[in-house]
């Protein structure tokens, strides 16, 4: 078990956010913010997680994983305050302690590493990760003296003309030694201009008690944005999507337009894919080799094998194995297997069923709880009448049996191997192997009718 913990800040409102859902359940990326960060101490080493929680905590603790720990701050009486309603739930053995917020979703792993491993190396009481930036304004400015050693973090509300020239700004990210993480935050006071306990202010403890304050310069500043309105949330998707684009495109992925794309973080797709524009690919998806995919297709939670052809279509919760051609305009819907080299054509819509290899269908269908099995053949206008009111039912098609076009099959129905059934049929008992079954009226013939009428020119 690690002995580094995380603290992680989301306790307050946000009310810059102008919005009914507490700040850090906004979506980057399809992620809400709060578990970005969650995961992002996790792939950094944290071996215990905590989150302090206030503004509508209930909503924020819900999307939560289960191994992460809750600390309720009932009034957001400042950074420094939520600290404190966390640290009784630090274990005993944590050497080290992460503290950031749940509102800056672009900050990497490595990024927190490497502020972790300054840390230890110059065996600092506290370690603060801060930035270089063009505008410092809103931020904490960080004040150094002589020697280029912290004396200590300004706000920007606070700070002096002078003060607010500094371009060092703090990230509101540290690690500190949990003993005097604990010693420090119990001498903190709130005799500032918004009357809040700030954890800034454990630096001036620190300094005047000669332990060791550090500071790593970030150097990707683009990772410590917080998001703070609705504008800066955009600026996050953007700069989130872009660089995992990047990532995608070294490891060997072709994406044609990156403006026009938009891959979840947590999406793997193997070399040469093609991602054409317009395409959205969303929550844990995995995606094979030599794929083409797009334009305009949205994908989410799905396992795709290689090779595969998919383009204006909706995908989710289900595999595609290798081969198959979807679209233009299908849907799968959830819970779908769809082996190899398996046609699903425009206007095909399938939910719950298992497709087997190489069977088709090519247009304007609905397959319902269907498993439809090897070679069969799916005509144009076929209906798996799966819901008769109350219950779902399932039809099974097996292997080579050809479904002509127009057929209503009635669940609960099975079509044994290799029968036929012809166009126009209602199918609600099951067909035997090999037969042919016939539902519908017989052709009537009224000779000469439409000249007796008058009609004929
Ligand atoms: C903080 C830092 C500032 C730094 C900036 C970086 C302090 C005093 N200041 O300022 O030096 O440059 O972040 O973005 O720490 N929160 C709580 N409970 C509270 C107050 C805040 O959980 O009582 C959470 C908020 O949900 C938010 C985070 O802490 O996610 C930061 O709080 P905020 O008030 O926005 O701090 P800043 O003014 O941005
Ligand atoms: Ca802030």
């Amino acid at each position: 078990m690690s002995r580094l913990s995380a603290i992680v800040l989301a306790a307050g409102e946000g009310t810059r956010m102008k919005s009914h859902l507490p700040k850090v359940l906004h979506k980057v990326c399809c992620k809400e913010m709060i578990n970005h960060v969650v995961d992002t101490v996790k792939a950094a080493g944290a071996g215990q997680i905590i989150v302090v929680v206030g503004h509508k905590g209930e909503m924020v603790k819900e999307v939560l994983d289960k191994e992460v720990e809750v600390a309720y701050q009932n009034k957001q009486l400042g950074t420094g305050h939520a600290v404190m309603q966390a640290l009784p739930l630090v274990r005993e053995d944590t050497e080290d302690v992460i503290v950031l917020y749940g509102d800056t979703p672009l900050v990497s792993a490595s990024t927190l590493t490497d502020l972790v491993d300054v840390h230890k190396k110059e065996n600092n009481g506290m370690t603060i990760l801060t930035a270089l930036v063009d505008d410092p304004e809103g931020y904490g400015r960080i004040i150094r003296n002589k020697e280029g050693e912290i004396a200590g973090i300004v706000e920007h509300r606070d700070a002096d003309e002078e003060q607010r020239d500094i371009n060092e700004i703090n990230s509101g990210m540290y690690c500190f030694k949990t003993r005097y993480l604990r010693e420090g935050v119990k001498q903190l006071g709130n005799d500032n201009i918004q009357g809040e306990y700030y954890l800034t202010d454990i630096v001036e403890f620190f300094r005047d008690r000669g332990i060791m304050i550090g500071g790593y310069v970030c150097t990707r500043p683009e990772e410590i944005m917080g998001v703070n309105n609705k504008r800066q949330l955009a600026d996050a998707q953007r700069t989130m999507n872009t660089l995992k684009l990047e990532r995608l495109m070294e490891e060997g992925v072709i994406i044609d337009d990156p403006d026009a794309t938009y891959i979840g973080t947590d999406v793997q797709i193997g070399m040469d894919t093609r991602i054409l524009p317009g395409t959205f690919i969303e929550g844990n998806c995995s995606i094979g080799e030599n794929n083409v995919i797009g334009p305009g297709v949205r994908i989410v939670n799905c396992r795709i094998g290689d090779e595969n052809h998919i383009q204006f279509s909706v995908l989710r919760d289900s595999d595609i194995g290798n081969g198959c051609s979807i679209g233009p305009y299908s849907h799968i819907r959830p819970n779908c297997d769809i082996k190899n080299h398996v046609r699903v054509g425009n206007f095909v819509e399938i939910k719950n069923s298992v497709i087997e290899n190489g069977a088709k269908a090519s247009h304007l269908s609905y397959v319902g709880d269907g498993d439809v099995g090897r070679d069969v053949n799916l005509g144009c206008g076929i209906v798996f009448v799966n819901y008769d009111g109350r219950e779902k039912h399932r039809t099974i098609i097996e292997d080579h049996a050809f479904i002509g076009c127009n057929v209503n099959l009635v669940a609960p129905v099975r079509v044994k191997k290799g029968a036929y059934v012809a166009a126009g049929s209602t199918i609600t008992k099951d067909i035997e192997e090999y037969s042919l079954a016939i539902e519908r009226g017989k052709q009537k013939e009224i000779k000469d009718w439409v000249r007796r009428k008058g009609f004929a020119e």
